[in-house]
Protein backbone atom coordinates (compact mmCIF):
# COMPACT_ATOMS: atom_id res chain seq x y z
CA UNK A 1 0.00 0.00 0.00
CA UNK A 2 1.27 3.53 -0.74
CA UNK A 3 -0.25 6.75 0.16
CA UNK A 4 0.06 9.01 -2.96
CA UNK A 5 -1.72 12.17 -1.92
CA UNK A 6 -3.67 13.38 0.85
CA UNK A 7 -6.23 16.44 1.35
CA UNK A 8 -7.42 18.30 4.44
CA UNK A 9 -10.54 20.61 4.72
CA UNK A 10 -10.74 21.92 7.86
CA UNK A 11 -9.12 19.45 9.61
CA UNK A 12 -7.54 20.98 12.74
CA UNK A 13 -5.46 23.97 11.52
CA UNK A 14 -5.72 23.44 7.55
CA UNK A 15 -8.23 24.79 5.71
CA UNK A 16 -7.89 23.27 2.53
CA UNK A 17 -4.59 21.36 1.63
CA UNK A 18 -3.97 18.85 -0.47
CA UNK A 19 -0.28 16.94 -0.33
CA UNK A 20 1.20 14.23 -2.83
CA UNK A 21 3.41 11.97 -1.48
CA UNK A 22 6.16 11.40 -3.94
CA UNK A 23 8.96 9.58 -2.98
CA UNK A 24 9.47 6.14 -0.36
CA UNK A 25 10.21 9.33 2.98
CA UNK A 26 8.70 12.14 3.50
CA UNK A 27 10.16 14.94 5.35
CA UNK A 28 7.81 17.57 6.89
CA UNK A 29 9.74 20.40 8.73
CA UNK A 30 8.09 23.32 10.96
CA UNK A 31 8.42 25.28 14.04
CA UNK A 32 6.16 23.82 16.84
CA UNK A 33 2.38 24.57 16.27
CA UNK A 34 2.71 24.83 12.64
CA UNK A 35 0.97 21.36 11.52
CA UNK A 36 2.97 18.81 11.89
CA UNK A 37 1.34 16.44 14.36
CA UNK A 38 -2.04 17.19 12.93
CA UNK A 39 -0.90 15.99 9.42
CA UNK A 40 0.21 12.67 11.39
CA UNK A 41 -2.66 12.54 13.00
CA UNK A 42 -4.73 12.66 9.80
CA UNK A 43 -3.11 9.74 8.21
CA UNK A 44 -3.51 7.65 11.27
CA UNK A 45 -7.05 8.28 11.47
CA UNK A 46 -7.10 6.40 8.15
CA UNK A 47 -5.77 3.68 9.49
CA UNK A 48 -7.47 3.55 13.08
CA UNK A 49 -10.70 6.12 13.03
CA UNK A 50 -9.13 6.96 16.13
CA UNK A 51 -6.96 9.89 17.22
CA UNK A 52 -4.22 9.61 19.92
CA UNK A 53 -4.64 12.90 21.43
CA UNK A 54 -8.64 13.63 21.39
CA UNK A 55 -11.62 11.29 21.35
CA UNK A 56 -14.10 13.95 20.35
CA UNK A 57 -14.35 14.71 16.55
CA UNK A 58 -15.61 18.00 17.31
CA UNK A 59 -12.01 18.70 18.14
CA UNK A 60 -11.10 17.79 15.48
CA UNK A 61 -12.96 20.09 12.57
CA UNK A 62 -11.01 23.12 12.58
CA UNK A 63 -12.58 25.45 15.10
CA UNK A 64 -15.53 27.79 13.61
CA UNK A 65 -15.73 25.14 10.94
CA UNK A 66 -19.34 22.61 11.41
CA UNK A 67 -17.34 19.54 8.40
CA UNK A 68 -14.02 18.39 8.31
CA UNK A 69 -12.54 16.25 5.84
CA UNK A 70 -10.09 13.95 5.25
CA UNK A 71 -9.45 12.65 1.63
CA UNK A 72 -6.82 9.88 0.36
CA UNK A 73 -5.41 8.33 -2.50
CA UNK A 74 -3.75 4.59 -1.62
CA UNK A 75 -2.08 2.49 -4.15
CA UNK A 76 -3.47 -1.04 -3.69
CA UNK A 77 -2.73 -4.06 -5.36
CA UNK A 78 -1.95 -1.40 -7.86
CA UNK A 79 -4.97 0.06 -8.15
CA UNK A 80 -6.31 3.29 -6.79
CA UNK A 81 -8.43 3.40 -3.81
CA UNK A 82 -9.86 6.49 -2.36
CA UNK A 83 -10.68 6.84 0.89
CA UNK A 84 -12.69 9.74 3.08
CA UNK A 85 -13.80 10.26 6.15
CA UNK A 86 -16.20 13.45 7.02
CA UNK A 87 -16.43 14.81 10.66
CA UNK A 88 -18.64 17.32 11.91
CA UNK A 89 -18.66 19.29 14.86
CA UNK A 90 -22.40 17.90 15.60
CA UNK A 91 -23.60 14.83 14.59
CA UNK A 92 -21.53 11.35 13.49
CA UNK A 93 -18.80 11.14 11.25
CA UNK A 94 -19.17 9.82 7.73
CA UNK A 95 -16.97 7.31 5.88
CA UNK A 96 -16.77 6.55 2.22
CA UNK A 97 -14.49 4.13 -0.23
CA UNK A 98 -14.04 5.19 -3.62
CA UNK A 99 -17.28 7.47 -3.09
CA UNK A 100 -19.72 4.54 -1.72
CA UNK A 101 -20.57 5.64 1.44
CA UNK A 102 -19.44 2.64 4.26
CA UNK A 103 -22.54 2.91 7.43
CA UNK A 104 -19.63 0.54 9.68
CA UNK A 105 -16.39 1.18 10.57
CA UNK A 106 -15.32 -2.10 10.20
CA UNK A 107 -15.72 -2.17 6.17
CA UNK A 108 -13.10 1.38 6.52
CA UNK A 109 -10.66 -0.37 8.70
CA UNK A 110 -8.04 -2.68 7.08
CA UNK A 111 -7.73 -0.13 3.86
CA UNK A 112 -4.96 1.54 5.24
CA UNK A 113 -2.20 0.11 8.02
CA UNK A 114 -0.18 2.79 10.15
CA UNK A 115 2.37 2.77 13.22
CA UNK A 116 2.29 6.07 14.07
CA UNK A 117 5.35 6.87 16.96
CA UNK A 118 5.18 9.90 18.58
CA UNK A 119 6.99 11.58 21.84
CA UNK A 120 3.81 10.49 23.47
CA UNK A 121 4.62 6.66 23.16
CA UNK A 122 7.33 7.33 25.78
CA UNK A 123 4.18 6.81 27.94
CA UNK A 124 3.69 3.37 26.90
CA UNK A 125 7.00 2.93 28.91
CA UNK A 126 6.19 5.74 31.52
CA UNK A 127 2.17 6.24 31.64
CA UNK A 128 -0.34 4.46 32.99
CA UNK A 129 -1.94 1.55 32.03
CA UNK A 130 -4.53 3.40 29.65
CA UNK A 131 -1.41 4.03 27.05
CA UNK A 132 -0.62 0.67 27.13
CA UNK A 133 -4.46 -0.49 26.43
CA UNK A 134 -4.74 2.15 23.61
CA UNK A 135 -1.48 0.74 22.04
CA UNK A 136 -2.82 -2.49 21.76
CA UNK A 137 -6.54 -1.37 20.56
CA UNK A 138 -5.02 0.61 17.70
CA UNK A 139 -3.68 -2.72 16.29
CA UNK A 140 -5.91 -4.81 16.69
CA UNK A 141 -8.70 -2.56 15.03
CA UNK A 142 -6.07 -2.67 11.79
CA UNK A 143 -5.70 -6.47 11.77
CA UNK A 144 -8.76 -7.41 12.51
CA UNK A 145 -11.15 -4.84 11.83
CA UNK A 146 -14.35 -6.56 13.88
CA UNK A 147 -11.84 -5.73 16.70
CA UNK A 148 -13.68 -2.01 16.69
CA UNK A 149 -17.43 -3.34 16.87
CA UNK A 150 -16.23 -5.56 19.71
CA UNK A 151 -14.61 -2.70 22.10
CA UNK A 152 -17.84 -0.47 21.12
CA UNK A 153 -20.21 -3.12 22.19
CA UNK A 154 -17.84 -3.48 25.50
CA UNK A 155 -17.80 0.02 26.14
CA UNK A 156 -21.40 0.18 25.82
CA UNK A 157 -21.99 -3.09 28.34
CA UNK A 158 -19.42 -1.16 30.54
CA UNK A 159 -21.22 2.47 30.51
CA UNK A 160 -24.88 0.65 31.49
CA UNK A 161 -23.41 -1.25 34.23
CA UNK A 162 -21.30 1.54 35.68
CA UNK A 163 -24.58 3.52 35.26
CA UNK A 164 -26.29 0.75 37.55
CA UNK A 165 -23.51 1.07 40.26
CA UNK A 166 -23.46 4.89 40.22
CA UNK A 167 -27.65 5.26 40.73
CA UNK A 168 -27.55 2.60 43.63
CA UNK A 169 -24.88 4.39 45.22
CA UNK A 170 -26.10 7.53 44.95
CA UNK A 171 -29.50 6.19 46.32
CA UNK A 172 -27.95 4.29 49.26
CA UNK A 173 -29.76 1.11 48.19
CA UNK A 174 -28.20 -2.28 46.57
CA UNK A 175 -28.15 -2.73 42.31
CA UNK A 176 -31.65 -4.77 42.24
CA UNK A 177 -29.40 -8.40 41.60
CA UNK A 178 -31.12 -9.85 38.65
CA UNK A 179 -30.37 -6.58 36.20
CA UNK A 180 -26.80 -7.04 37.74
CA UNK A 181 -26.14 -10.85 37.26
CA UNK A 182 -27.49 -9.91 33.62
CA UNK A 183 -24.74 -7.06 33.24
CA UNK A 184 -22.39 -8.99 34.23
CA UNK A 185 -22.83 -11.67 32.35
CA UNK A 186 -22.50 -9.91 29.72
CA UNK A 187 -19.56 -8.26 31.13
CA UNK A 188 -17.97 -11.39 31.51
CA UNK A 189 -18.75 -12.31 27.83
CA UNK A 190 -18.02 -9.07 26.07
CA UNK A 191 -14.83 -8.44 28.69
CA UNK A 192 -13.34 -11.53 27.47
CA UNK A 193 -13.31 -11.14 23.67
CA UNK A 194 -11.28 -8.07 24.65
CA UNK A 195 -8.90 -9.57 26.91
CA UNK A 196 -8.39 -12.73 24.92
CA UNK A 197 -7.57 -10.74 21.80
CA UNK A 198 -4.99 -8.37 23.67
CA UNK A 199 -3.91 -11.29 24.84
CA UNK A 200 -3.18 -13.02 21.81
CA UNK A 201 -1.51 -9.96 20.40
CA UNK A 202 0.64 -9.67 23.13
CA UNK A 203 1.84 -13.10 22.24
CA UNK A 204 2.55 -12.57 18.93
CA UNK A 205 4.64 -9.04 19.74
CA UNK A 206 6.70 -10.90 22.24
CA UNK A 207 9.26 -12.72 20.27
CA UNK A 208 9.52 -9.62 17.65
CA UNK A 209 9.91 -6.81 20.31
CA UNK A 210 12.05 -9.22 22.26
CA UNK A 211 14.85 -9.69 18.89
CA UNK A 212 14.83 -5.73 18.58
CA UNK A 213 15.33 -5.19 21.95
CA UNK A 214 18.19 -7.41 22.11
CA UNK A 215 19.10 -6.07 18.62
CA UNK A 216 18.89 -2.23 19.98
CA UNK A 217 20.48 -2.63 23.39
CA UNK A 218 23.21 -5.25 22.21
CA UNK A 219 21.89 -8.22 23.67
CA UNK A 220 22.67 -7.37 27.68
CA UNK A 221 19.04 -6.62 28.76
CA UNK A 222 16.33 -9.36 28.97
CA UNK A 223 12.80 -7.62 27.92
CA UNK A 224 9.82 -9.37 29.23
CA UNK A 225 5.72 -8.48 28.09
CA UNK A 226 2.84 -10.08 30.04
CA UNK A 227 -0.54 -9.05 29.16
CA UNK A 228 -2.02 -8.52 32.78
CA UNK A 229 -5.67 -8.81 33.23
CA UNK A 230 -7.57 -8.44 36.39
CA UNK A 231 -7.84 -12.00 36.87
CA UNK A 232 -5.80 -15.02 36.18
CA UNK A 233 -6.08 -17.16 33.27
CA UNK A 234 -4.54 -19.24 30.86
CA UNK A 235 -4.07 -18.23 26.95
CA UNK A 236 -5.30 -21.57 25.66
CA UNK A 237 -8.65 -21.67 28.28
CA UNK A 238 -11.80 -21.78 26.12
CA UNK A 239 -13.67 -18.82 26.66
CA UNK A 240 -15.84 -20.66 28.37
CA UNK A 241 -13.16 -20.81 31.06
CA UNK A 242 -12.35 -17.60 31.14
CA UNK A 243 -15.72 -15.65 31.22
CA UNK A 244 -16.09 -18.15 34.44
CA UNK A 245 -12.99 -16.42 36.12
CA UNK A 246 -14.18 -13.48 35.28
CA UNK A 247 -17.57 -13.79 36.39
CA UNK A 248 -15.69 -14.83 39.82
CA UNK A 249 -13.89 -11.87 39.76
CA UNK A 250 -16.38 -10.09 39.73
CA UNK A 251 -17.98 -11.33 42.65
CA UNK A 252 -14.92 -10.73 44.74
CA UNK A 253 -15.39 -7.05 43.88
CA UNK A 254 -19.27 -6.58 44.38
CA UNK A 255 -18.96 -5.31 47.34
CA UNK A 256 -16.50 -2.91 47.00
CA UNK A 257 -17.81 -2.22 43.26
CA UNK A 258 -21.30 -0.99 44.88
CA UNK A 259 -19.11 1.15 47.49
CA UNK A 260 -17.46 3.11 44.29
CA UNK A 261 -19.81 2.99 41.99
CA UNK A 262 -17.97 1.88 39.31
CA UNK A 263 -16.93 -1.04 37.64
CA UNK A 264 -13.27 -2.39 38.50
CA UNK A 265 -12.75 -5.95 36.30
CA UNK A 266 -12.80 -5.93 33.00
CA UNK A 267 -10.65 -4.80 30.42
CA UNK A 268 -10.85 -1.51 30.80
CA UNK A 269 -8.99 -2.33 33.74
CA UNK A 270 -6.28 -4.57 32.62
CA UNK A 271 -2.41 -3.84 31.68
CA UNK A 272 0.60 -4.52 30.10
CA UNK A 273 3.55 -5.43 32.03
CA UNK A 274 7.11 -4.47 30.64
CA UNK A 275 9.86 -5.12 32.69
CA UNK A 276 13.97 -5.19 31.53
CA UNK A 277 15.80 -7.59 33.52
CA UNK A 278 12.85 -8.21 36.16
CA UNK A 279 12.36 -4.98 36.68
CA UNK A 280 9.47 -2.85 36.06
CA UNK A 281 10.67 -1.10 32.80
CA UNK A 282 9.30 2.76 34.13
CA UNK A 283 11.98 1.94 37.01
CA UNK A 284 14.85 0.75 34.91
CA UNK A 285 17.22 2.95 33.20
CA UNK A 286 18.05 5.73 31.65
CA UNK A 287 15.25 7.92 29.30
CA UNK A 288 17.24 6.32 26.27
CA UNK A 289 17.13 3.11 27.39
CA UNK A 290 13.04 3.89 27.65
CA UNK A 291 13.35 4.89 24.74
CA UNK A 292 15.28 2.11 22.87
CA UNK A 293 12.55 -0.40 24.36
CA UNK A 294 9.48 1.90 22.80
CA UNK A 295 11.64 1.99 19.36
CA UNK A 296 11.95 -2.01 19.86
CA UNK A 297 7.63 -2.20 20.65
CA UNK A 298 6.95 0.11 17.66
CA UNK A 299 9.37 -1.75 15.13
CA UNK A 300 7.77 -5.28 16.60
CA UNK A 301 4.02 -3.85 15.29
CA UNK A 302 5.22 -2.74 12.39
CA UNK A 303 6.82 -5.77 11.74
CA UNK A 304 3.66 -7.84 12.99
CA UNK A 305 1.44 -4.95 10.77
CA UNK A 306 3.75 -6.51 7.78
CA UNK A 307 3.68 -9.95 8.86
CA UNK A 308 -0.16 -10.49 8.52
CA UNK A 309 -1.60 -8.13 6.31
CA UNK A 310 1.51 -8.92 3.55
CA UNK A 311 2.70 -5.35 3.23
CA UNK A 312 4.54 -2.63 4.81
CA UNK A 313 2.07 -0.31 7.00
CA UNK A 314 3.03 3.51 6.67
CA UNK A 315 5.02 4.65 9.50
CA UNK A 316 4.83 7.46 10.97
CA UNK A 317 7.55 9.20 12.67
CA UNK A 318 6.29 12.29 14.86
CA UNK A 319 9.12 14.12 15.99
CA UNK A 320 10.57 11.64 17.28
CA UNK A 321 13.87 10.88 15.36
CA UNK A 322 15.82 13.55 15.79
CA UNK A 323 15.32 12.58 19.83
CA UNK A 324 17.01 9.03 19.28
CA UNK A 325 20.90 9.05 18.81
CA UNK A 326 22.93 7.97 15.65
CA UNK A 327 23.23 4.61 16.36
CA UNK A 328 19.21 3.91 17.11
CA UNK A 329 18.48 6.12 14.13
CA UNK A 330 20.57 3.44 11.79
CA UNK A 331 18.78 0.94 13.54
CA UNK A 332 15.96 2.13 12.43
CA UNK A 333 16.52 2.91 9.26
CA UNK A 334 17.96 -0.27 8.46
CA UNK A 335 15.19 -1.95 9.55
CA UNK A 336 12.64 -0.34 7.12
CA UNK A 337 14.79 0.76 4.33
CA UNK A 338 13.17 2.05 1.05
CA UNK A 339 10.10 -0.72 1.53
CA UNK A 340 8.44 1.37 4.08
CA UNK A 341 6.59 4.44 2.96
CA UNK A 342 7.86 7.11 6.11
CA UNK A 343 6.63 10.47 6.79
CA UNK A 344 8.53 11.97 9.10
CA UNK A 345 8.26 15.26 11.02
CA UNK A 346 10.74 17.62 12.86
CA UNK A 347 11.41 21.03 13.85
CA UNK A 348 14.64 20.55 12.18
CA UNK A 349 16.72 19.00 9.84
CA UNK A 350 20.20 19.32 11.03
CA UNK A 351 20.10 15.79 13.07
CA UNK A 352 19.19 14.17 10.42
CA UNK A 353 21.85 11.75 8.76
CA UNK A 354 22.91 12.68 4.88
CA UNK A 355 21.77 9.45 3.56
CA UNK A 356 18.04 10.10 4.82
CA UNK A 357 17.88 13.47 3.48
CA UNK A 358 19.03 12.48 -0.08
CA UNK A 359 16.35 10.27 -0.69
CA UNK A 360 13.42 11.61 0.61
CA UNK A 361 11.13 14.62 0.02
CA UNK A 362 11.02 17.83 2.30
CA UNK A 363 8.46 19.75 3.04
CA UNK A 364 8.14 22.99 4.91
CA UNK A 365 4.32 23.70 6.78
CA UNK A 366 3.76 27.05 8.26
CA UNK A 367 0.37 27.69 9.91
CA UNK A 368 -1.60 24.76 8.33
CA UNK A 369 0.11 25.08 4.77
CA UNK A 370 2.23 22.87 3.38
CA UNK A 371 4.56 24.16 0.64
CA UNK A 372 7.66 22.14 -0.76
CA UNK A 373 11.18 22.72 0.08
N1 LIG B 1 -9.67 22.12 15.79
C1 LIG B 1 -8.73 23.00 15.51
N2 LIG B 1 -8.97 24.10 14.76
C2 LIG B 1 -8.01 25.00 14.48
N3 LIG B 1 -6.73 24.88 14.90
C3 LIG B 1 -6.42 23.80 15.63
C4 LIG B 1 -7.39 22.81 15.97
N4 LIG B 1 -6.78 21.87 16.71
C5 LIG B 1 -5.50 22.25 16.83
N5 LIG B 1 -5.27 23.40 16.19
C6 LIG B 1 -4.02 24.15 16.10
O1 LIG B 1 -3.04 23.31 15.54
C7 LIG B 1 -1.77 23.74 16.05
C8 LIG B 1 -1.00 22.56 16.57
O2 LIG B 1 -0.70 21.75 15.52
P1 LIG B 1 0.28 20.50 15.70
O3 LIG B 1 0.16 19.75 14.43
O4 LIG B 1 0.01 19.80 16.96
O5 LIG B 1 1.67 21.27 15.80
P2 LIG B 1 3.13 20.74 15.57
O6 LIG B 1 3.57 21.35 14.26
O7 LIG B 1 3.90 21.32 16.71
O8 LIG B 1 3.10 19.27 15.56
C9 LIG B 1 -2.02 24.70 17.18
O9 LIG B 1 -1.73 26.00 16.71
C10 LIG B 1 -3.48 24.53 17.45
O10 LIG B 1 -4.06 25.71 17.91
MG1 LIG C 1 3.81 18.00 17.06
Amino acid sequence: MYLKSLHLKHFRNYSDQAVEFTAAKTIIVGNNAQGKSNLLEAVSLLATLRSHRVSRDRDLVQDGASIGEISAVCDRHASPLELKIRLRHEGRRTLAINSVTVSRHLDFLGQVHAVLFSSLDLDLVRGGPEARRNWLDDILVQLEPIYSNLLQQFNQVLRQRNALLKTARQSSIAPNPEQMLLWNMQLAVSGTRITRRRSRLVQRLIPIAQHWHNSISGGSELLEITYAPRFDFIETDPPEAIQLAFLAQIQTKSIVEQHQGTSLVGPHRDDVNLTINQTPAREYGSQGQQRTLVLALKLAELELIESVVGEPPLLLLDDVLAELDLQRQDQLLGAIEDRVQTIITTTHLGSFDAHWLNSAQVFQVKNGTVLKD
